[in-house]
């Protein structure tokens, strides 16, 4: 793959998530150039206006943005965050037809191009519309792929963090698979804390038993079937994190 950071990265979708991920990539100096594409030509426009009035705060890096997909032409990374956001009631299964249309469509459009491109989804429900993207071009493992469950994990530990009181750089946390309809019970996931027994003291929903093997080993046990299981450690999980829980980029 492309070093991210030399080559141009291109986002779509300019909406809360796109802009979060274009406004991290400019702040890490993850990209030597950042395009947006975003078919409500007034947001893009916008979007891109703010990003490079912030210019004097990041590292030098050009962004461009249009209503025309062209304008993410000769990327090395794309990330699609285009698409419907899941409205109050609606479960994720039903934003799958929209949001799968889409990625059906656009995949290959954007391969045109950027034909050497990594394409990258966060539209949800990912995993269903990663599928679909994946499914709508012919090309080898490993150049379509999905945030998958980052986001999900990412929680997990927060709320593991937060309940056994240490910094979630000291959590080590995964949630394996997707939550699914309604959300609860089916994900399959594991998780440490440092320096705690992480089941007792996150006191998650669940019966928890002291594991087999390292000390502070945990288990929970969902009632609908193992939820996460863990074992504690003293040291940062993350080698990105110090033990504080600031990644290595804010030390720079
Ligand atoms: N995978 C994850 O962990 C994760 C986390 C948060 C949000 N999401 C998902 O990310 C997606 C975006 O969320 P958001 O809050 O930024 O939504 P948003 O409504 O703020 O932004 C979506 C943008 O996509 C644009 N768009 C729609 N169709 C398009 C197309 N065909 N081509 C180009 N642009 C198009 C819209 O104009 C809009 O600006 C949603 O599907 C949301 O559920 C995923």
């Amino acid at each position: 793959m492309p070093d991210p950071a030399s080559g141009k990265v291109s986002i779509v979708g300019a909406g809360s998530v796109g802009t979060a991920i274009a406004y991290a990539c400019l702040i890490r100096g993850s990209a030597g150039a950042l395009a947006l594409f975003d078919t409500n030509a007034k947001k893009v426009h916008a979007e891109v206006l703010d990003l490079n009035h912030g210019s004097q705060f990041v590292p030098s890096c050009p962004v461009t943005g249009s209503d025309d997909a062209g304008v993410t032409a000769g990327s090395s990374i794309v990330v699609v965050t285009a698409g419907a956001k899941q409205k109050p009631g609606q479960s994720r299964l039903e934003l799958a037809a929209t949001n799968v249309a889409m990625a059906r469509s656009l995949t290959p459009q954007l391969l045109v191009h950027s034909p050497g491109a990594v394409v990258i989804f966060v539209t949800n429900p990912v995993d269903l519309v990663t599928y679909a993207a994946a499914g709508a071009v012919d090309l080898p493992a490993g150049r379509v792929f999905g945030s998958g469950t980052v986001l999900d994990s990412s929680r997990f530990r927060y709320l593991i963090a937060r309940r056994a009181g240490v910094n979630v750089g000291n959590v080590c946390g995964a949630v394996t698979a997707d939550p699914g309809r309604g959300g609860r019970g089916r994900a399959g996931s594991r998780g440490a804390a440092g320096g705690q027994g992480a089941a007792g003291s996150a006191g998650l929903r669940g019966d928890a038993d002291r594991g087999a093997g390292r000390p502070g080993s945990v288990r929970a046990v969902s009632r609908t079937g193992p939820s996460w299981a863990g074992s504690a450690g003293a040291s940062s999980c993350d080698p990105a994190r110090t033990p504080r829980g600031r990644t290595s980029s804010d030390r720079r």
